[in-house]
Order: structure tokens, then sequence, then C-alpha cells
């Protein structure tokens, strides 16, 4: 079960229309790829289990890849970490190019228990293809070395640099499909390829994105993220967008919502400038911390809450009575799980009652399938914001001003 209940309502019939029939025809243009992935996967699954097979036995699995190359994987690992068996990899990511992690990350492994997947859409990341090549040299691995291609592999667009120099020195190459941008790409093999070799349910996962779909485009949800949609877009609106996600398991699910949010809908429109900010924050700690903003401070924040129903493992708080803290003894059997629940409840009614646009996420269990649900969900909400604003969600003209003029001070 994945329950969205909104606190607020948009009763604009011909806008909800409208932007009903926008995403409608986004979706069948297929200009954007990214809402077809859910029944891509399944060629994907099988070409992973085929490669897979013939593979060595290894420990660790390290993504080489940033931004929407590795933060989508890094956000469902975390989530999904819980479900995965021992016996089965351990994923790593070599993300940043900053000597303090890279060498942390290669000191806590070995070569010969290790395979490096080099992600990158574009396949000239200048962060990706330096951090390979710190790799290279560490380990003494090179191209053209007879054993190269047991050590790396590549996910990439086909024909890019990066799948020409897989193809040149035999590694194998996983495809991005065309149409699908970096940070909308994690259900593509971007994700698919390095959780799947890390025995996480991809199959249970796509399902759960492809209900998602069936969903939204059957109109069953539609309406629902619409509204959020145009709530959050409206001029002189709320248009800081707070995701206050209720447990620990959700830290990088943020950091991948922050950046869909801010690098799809931050954009100049002729001579105006638009975008929502995004803020990702963590319940029960950040009650302690940035709600007193939200209560007290402008009133300039949307805010969604995450929860988990059924948290997995729960640990019961223990009905013991300590000296002097009696004020802190809860009724017997509350767990752990049912009081971040009940903290969640509790500050989103602090949170409404400042008449801030609300909305609360309920997922039934933190598995595969509502992990799957929950990211096409809010890809879908991005894609629905961006068509609202009139803006192009899917480019980063932003983004690669920066990349050109380090390229044009430091490339030889
Ligand atoms: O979402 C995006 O397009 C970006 O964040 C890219 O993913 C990021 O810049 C990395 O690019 P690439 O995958 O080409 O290495």
């Amino acid at each position: 079960m994945f329950k969205n209940t909104l606190y607020f309502d948009v009763s604009d019939t011909p806008k909800i229309e409208e932007l009903w029939n926008k995403i409608s025809v986004e979706k069948t243009s297929k200009a954007v790829g990214y809402y077809n992935l859910p029944a891509e996967g399944e060629k994907l699954l099988l070409d992973i289990g085929v490669w897979g097979a013939g593979i060595r036995n290894v420990e660790n699995i390290v993504v080489i890849g940033v931004g929407g190359s590795s933060l989508g994987t890094k956000a469902l690992y975390s989530m999904l970490y819980h479900e995965k068996k021992a016996s089965t990899p351990n994923l790593y990511f070599l993300e940043n190019i900053d000597s303090v992690t890279i060498k942390k990350t290669l000191k806590s492994i070995k070569l010969d228990n290790s395979l490096f997947l080099l992600v990158s859409k574009s396949g000239t990341t200048l962060d990706t293809i330096s951090i390979a090549k710190i790799v290279m040299v560490h380990f003494g691995i090179f191209p053209g070395d007879k054993y190269f291609g047991k050590y790396f592999a590549v996910v990439t667009d086909s024909g890019s640099a990066l799948n020409k120099f897989a193809n040149e020195y035999g590694l194998k190459s996983f495809f991005i499909p065309k149409n699908v941008g970096g940070r909308f790409s994690v259900l593509s093999a971007t994700g698919v390829v390095p959780l799947t070799l890390c025995g996480i349910d991809t199959a249970k996962l796509l399902q759960g994105a492809a209900e998602c779909q069936d969903d939204f485009f059957s109109r069953k949800i539609s309406d629902t993220l619409i509204k959020k949609s145009l709530a959050y877009t409206v001029k002189s609106g709320q248009n800081i967008n707070v995701l206050f996600s209720y447990s620990d398991i959700f830290r990088d699910f943020n950091a991948w919502y922050v950046q869909l949010w801010a690098e799809s809908l931050g954009k100049k429109k002729g001579d105006e400038r638009v975008g929502l900010t995004p803020v990702g924050l963590i319940g029960a700690i950040d009650q302690h911390s940035f709600l007193q903003l939200i209560i007290d401070g402008p009133k300039d924040k949307s805010v969604t809450f995450i929860r988990v129903e059924n948290m997995t493992e729960d640990m019961p708080i223990p009905d013991i009575s300590l000296k002097f803290l009696e004020k802190t003894n809860l009724k017997k059997g509350i767990g752990a799980g049912q009081l971040l629940n009940e903290q969640a409840i509790a500050t989103m009614k602090s949170v409404l009652n400042e008449g801030a646009i609300t909305d609360e996420i309920v997922l039934a269990k933190a598995d595969a399938f509502h992990a799957g649900y929950l990211i096409y969900y809010f890809e879908l909400l991005t894609s629905l914001c961006g068509l609202a604003l009139e803006i192009n969600a899917y480019n980063q003209p932003g983004v690669e001003v920066g990349k050109k003029i380090l390229l044009d001070k430091l490339g030889k």
C-alpha cells in the first residue's frame, strides 16, 4: 500500500485537465524516456543475468559516477539495505573527486574481489574519469592488460566516448536509453545493474514502478499528483519544498530528491527565473533543528511527510522506569518504529496548524516494491511541476557552464 493524503485542495478543474493532457502528450511523444523504463526492465534483467553468470564472484561492487549516475542507486541501496543478504556483494560509491574518501574506500577493498562500474551517461564527466584513472593506478591495472575486462564494466549511452573505450578494451557496456536523462535514469541500467549485482530485488523494484505508472496513467492517482504540482508552482506560493522523511533509510533518498528537484526545476524562462527549492529533512532528528523555522519562520514552505507504517524488525522500547526520569515512561509495548511514526503524525499536526501546504505519504513497508513506486512517483511529480512551470525539466544548462569553464582552464 502506498498512500498519499493531501491536506489541501486545488479545485481548478480546467488546469488539472490541462496538465493531465500535457503529461499524456509528453509520455506518448517518446521524447522523454523514463516513463517507459519499468516496461524495459525485463530485457535489462535478462542481460544482467546472462552477463552476471559469466563473471567471477566478487564481494564489492564499486560505482564510479556522480549526480544522476550515482544518487538514485545510493538512495535505493540505503532504503533497501536491510533486505540485502549478507552473502551478496557490498556496494561502494566513488562520487566525489576527494582524495580523503577515495583513499578510505580503496584501502577497504582488494582488487581481486572487486568490480568497478563506470557509470556516466555522457561518458566524459571529468570527475568520474579522473577517479577511474586513480583506481587504475592504485591497483596497477591498465587498459590493454590481459584481465582489464574482469575488473571494469561501464554503464553509458550507446556510442559515447566511454562506450568506445569499453569496446576497445573488452569491457561490458550496459546502455542508458538515449531519451532518459541522468537524474531520471535510476530505473535504467544506471541503478538496476549495480543493485541487481548486490542482490537487491530489482524485479520487484521495477514492478513497483510499473504499478505507479499504471495507477497514474489510468487516472487513479493522477489528480493527487497534479494538485500537488499546481499548489507548488502557483506564483507567490510556498515554493520551498520540504521533504520530511521519517527514517534514516531515506537520507540518501532525500539527496536524490534534492538533485532531481533542483536540477530539473531551477531554470531561466526568457528574462524570468523560476524554481522550487528542495529541502530534505530526516525525522525525528530534524524536529530538533529545522522544524523551528517551518513553524515560526516565513510562510514560504510546503511540507511532505514520508513515513513507513510497518518498520522492519521494530525494536520495543523497554518497559523499565529510570529514577528521576519517570516522565519519559511510555505505555507498555510501544516500539521504536511506532514512536517514530507518532512523532511524524504529531509534527505534521503542528505544521498543519501553521497553514503550510502539507501532505503525507505512507508506505506500508520499506521494500523493493514500495521503493520503486516511490521513485517513479517523485519522477512524475517533477515532470508535472516542469510542465506547470512551462520549462524544460530535462536539461541542465546551468551545470554545463561550470563544466566548460573548468575544462577550458585545466584541460590539455
Ligand atoms: O542529472 C544529470 O543529468 C546530471 O546530474 C548528471 O547525471 C551528472 O552531471 C553526471 O553526468 P554523467 O552521467 O554524464 O557522467
